[in-house]
Parts: C-alpha cells; structure tokens; sequence
C-alpha cells in the first residue's frame, strides 16, 4: 500500500500485485476474466484506491505478457462493472468509494442522474473491438464493388448457416437473408405474410414490437397467456386458441422470452410446433435471446427442428449477444418461404452494412467464446439485480430466469406499473411500463426490470424503486398519457 503513489500506479507495479498463480489456475474461462478479478481483489481490498490512475493498456499489457486486447477487455469488464472508469484524455481511475458497487444508500446526485431501464439491451461485447479492426482491414477490399449486398454477404449467410447446422438444423446460404438487425427481419416477415384481417396468435407478455406491427399490416393479435413456472401449459392454450380464432401466423419466443423469460422444454416445443402446424399456422420464431443462457443450462433443439422445414421461419441476431449497435440480424426459413421475405425486404432496403457484416463473419467464427462472455456479465448482472431486489423490494415476485436480460416481477397490491414509471421518470429513472408489453390493458401490475446496465446503476435504480416502493403510488388519472389499469 504504502509504496503506491497516491494517485497513479505504474504497469510494473501493478503487473507485481496480480496473482499469477491464480490467473494460471484458473478453470476455464477467458484470460481477461482472470486479470479483472484480480484488479477488482486489489481495489476490494484496499490494495488500489479509491481515484488511483491505473496503467495505460499496452503499458499494463507489456507487463503482464499478454495482448493488448485482453487488458482492454478486462478494463472494459471493470468500466462495465463500475469499478473504474475512463476520462477522455487522462486515462483510467479507480472509481470513487462512493460509485463502487455496494449495498449502500444512493448518493444524493445519483438519485437525479438518468437512468434508462426502458430497454433490455446490454452493453457492446468486449470482443467487438477486435471484430471491427479485422472488418476496418478487410473492406478495403470490397471498395470496387458497390456495396450492396441484397441478401447479405456470402460469407456471413455461411457462418450463419453453419450457426444452425451446429444446432442441428440442416441449413445453407440459401435459406439466410441477413438483415439490419432482428427488427428489420421482423417487419419484412411479418410484411410478408400478413394478409389484411390476419389474426396472429402472440404469447402474453409478448415482445411489443410485434403487436404494433401486425396492427400496422392490418392484423389483429391473440394473445395467449404464458406462465414461466409452467411452460408446457401454453401448448393447450395455443391449441385452443388456435381452434377459437382461425389464425394463420404466430410468433413465439421459445427461449428466454422478452419479457417473461420463459423457456419451453423440449416436448413443449415441439408439441407447440407440430400443434401449429397442424392447424396450418406458420410459426415466427424469434430467437434474439436464444444464446443468452447463463446458467449452462444445455441449449434446447431449436424450435421447428422436428417439424417440416415450410412450418416455421425463424429471427436471430447478434444484438444481445454483442450489441445492439451493430445492426446485424437474419431470418433463416425454407428458400421458397424465403425468397418471399427477400423481395418484401428489398423493397425496403437495399442492403445491411458491409463492414457490420464483415465484424459480424468474425463473431460468428468465435460465438462460443461471444456466448460466454455475455453469459459472465449477464450472470454477475442478474445475481446483483436479484439479490439486492430481494433485499430492498422484498414484496416483488419474480422468477429468478436462466437467461434473457431481464427480470419480469409481478408487483404488489396497490402499485401499478404506469403510476411507478411516471413517478421514476420524474427522479431520472426510465422504464417500460408494464402495459407495454400486452395488449389492452393487460400487465399494467408487472414491471420489467433489465440487468443490462452497470451495477452501480442498477444499484440506484432498485434505490429509487424502493423509495416509490415504501412511499405508496399515487393512482394513476383515467385517460392520462399513461393509462390507467383494468386488470
Ligand atoms: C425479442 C426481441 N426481438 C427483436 C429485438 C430487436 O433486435 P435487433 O436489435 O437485432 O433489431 C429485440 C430487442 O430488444 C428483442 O428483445
């Protein structure tokens, strides 16, 4: 401690009071998870702190031996973490006492600084750095041509395609389109196969870019209440509701459901698939949060992979995974149902970014690498997010869930989503009402809560809640910009 200078710490010196050993010892894992623990150890236990200026990258990297790149990731994972944080130009602090994750009471100027809970959308995957400088060296190269790419670039639709056949479905280039992101894959799916009057069974909570959109092609929802304690029962109330109201869509998310979280195990799923079938229903499935396991909990076949390939089309990204930034999704379906998608799409747009494709070829090469690191970030995200609710907001139920991005909590008597995201809002604190995630009035007594920010944030964002929480809602005005519930 006491050979420290009071504000900075020079790489050797640093490099000197890592652990080797335990960077050696460790069981799997990346490397640059070995070195931010031990950083996070040293500022813990007060052998760093509080303000100290830390070693500039490549310094720090020379002196530990390794690349660049894994003493940026481990900085980064820190940053994210909250425990340090970069000033432009002047390098990279330990962060004060005050902001470092704690169980402690809210700081007075947290309280009124912006916090936006309203999506569930994680920051961008330390692994991106790396992807983007081999896609900056490689456009070059594409400057001659013109630069669409109206399905995509081959090489992406191959490793999406490979994506696939890993998980067993049978999969070329010819049954990829790739896309700007998931949303846009959405929009030209839906675009194509919703006929006006169209009724599209939509799992409740649902994802609330669907219902918008199958009311802006002229269709109308169904929505059929999912229960992630009890998954398998969706597959009878699918059935009944598909024999009810005659429809010819539905979009399901049988992983990790956004908002609910909910998984459907293997028998569900394909009974649900067969199901839809059988009343010649296509089935759209979004799997945006398929890879956002974080339990290693062993993935499930894929939805539709034991049913005819024509039975369902299928939605991915990389926007979860790596981030949302970089705007690279796909559908994968049958080449006739897709090449349908593809003149829906084109009409729309010409092409998804080259150089996003060409970072996306390299993520797509490493994605269980890319998998894994967004599952340690997620897993230590949740597990604050759950403890630390569990503490301050003890009247909140939730489902503790094994992936996605956030917890989706039932809310006790006498709060109502909207009241409490009027009432955050004025104290810096944005989130999605619940109301959002239905149709009606439905969930206006849930709140989603997304773990995709730092801890310190999350921190205040449950302080702040807690706060509402204890002090009483006010009910909300019938008729005002938030609606008042009737559930
Ligand atoms: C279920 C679901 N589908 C699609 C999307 C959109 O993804 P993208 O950013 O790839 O457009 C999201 C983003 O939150 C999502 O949660």
């Amino acid at each position: 401690m006491d050979s420290f200078d009071a504000t900075a710490i020079s790489a050797p010196e640093l490099a000197a009071r890592i652990d080797p050993s335990s960077l050696r010892n460790r069981s799997g894992g990346p490397l640059y998870l070995g070195i931010a623990d031990e950083l996070r150890r040293l500022i813990e236990n007060g052998e760093v702190t509080a303000q100290t200026r830390l070693p500039a990258e490549r310094a720090l990297s020379i002196s530990l031996d390794v690349s660049r790149v894994t003493v940026a990731s481990a900085y980064r994972h820190l940053r994210e973490g909250g425990w340090i944080s970069a000033q432009r130009g002047s390098g990279t602090y330990v962060s004060p006492t005050s902001s470092l994750p704690s169980w402690g009471t809210l700081g007075g100027d947290r309280e009124t600084a912006d916090l936006g809970f309203v999506n569930a959308s994680p920051s961008a995957s330390p692994l991106l750095a790396d992807a983007y400088s081999v896609a900056a060296e490689k456009i070059t190269g594409r400057f001659a041509s013109g630069g669409y790419a109206p399905s995509g670039l081959l090489e992406l639709r191959e490793s999406v395609a490979a994506y696939y056949r890993g998980r067993g479905i049978p999969t070329t280039a010819d049954n990829i389109l790739v896309t700007s992101g998931a949303t846009d894959a959405i929009h030209a799916v839906l675009a194509t196969f919703t006929e006006p009057g169209a009724r599209v069974l939509i799992e409740h909570p649902t994802y609330p870019v669907v219902v918008e959109l199958v009311h802006t092609f002229g269709g109308r929802c169904i929505p059929v209440p999912i229960d992630p304690e009890k998954p398998e029962e969706f597959v009878a109330s699918a059935d009944r509701a598909a024999r009810q109201s005659a429809p010819t869509l539905a979009y399901f998310m049988p992983d990790f459901s956004n908002p609910s979280g909910a998984r459907l195990p293997l028998q569900t799923r394909r009974q649900l698939s067969a199901t839809m079938h059988r009343h010649a229903i296509l089935t759209i499935v979004d799997e945006v949060a398929a890879d956002l396991s974080m339990d290693d909990s062993p993935d499930i076949e894929p939805f539709g992979a034991a049913t005819p390939d024509i039975a369902t089309v299928t939605i991915g990204s990389i926007s979860k995974t790596v981030w949302g930034g970089m705007r690279v999704g796909w559908v994968r379906a049958e080449a006739g149902l897709l090449a349908r998608v593809t003149a829906t799409y084109a009409r729309r747009q010409l092409s998804a970014s080259i150089f996003d494709q060409l970072a996306a070829v390299e993520l797509m090469g490493k994605y269980d690498e890319v998998r894994r690191v967004r599952a340690d970030t997620s897993r230590v995200a949740r597990d604050h997010t759950v403890a630390l609710m569990r503490d301050r907001l003890p009247d909140w139920q939730f489902r503790v869930p094994e992936g996605g991005l956030a917890l989706w909590c039932s809310l006790p008597d006498g709060i109502r989503s909207s009241a409490l995201v009027a009432e955050a809002h004025s104290h810096g604190l944005l989130l999605a009402p619940g109301l959002r995630f239905g149709t009606g009035y439905a969930f206006d007594d849930h709140q989603r809560i997304p773990f995709t920010r730092s801890l310190p944030d999350i921190t205040s964002a449950i302080e702040i809640l807690a706060r509402l929480s204890s002090a009483g809602m006010p009910t909300p005005v019938v008729g005002s910009s938030t609606p008042a519930a009737v559930v």
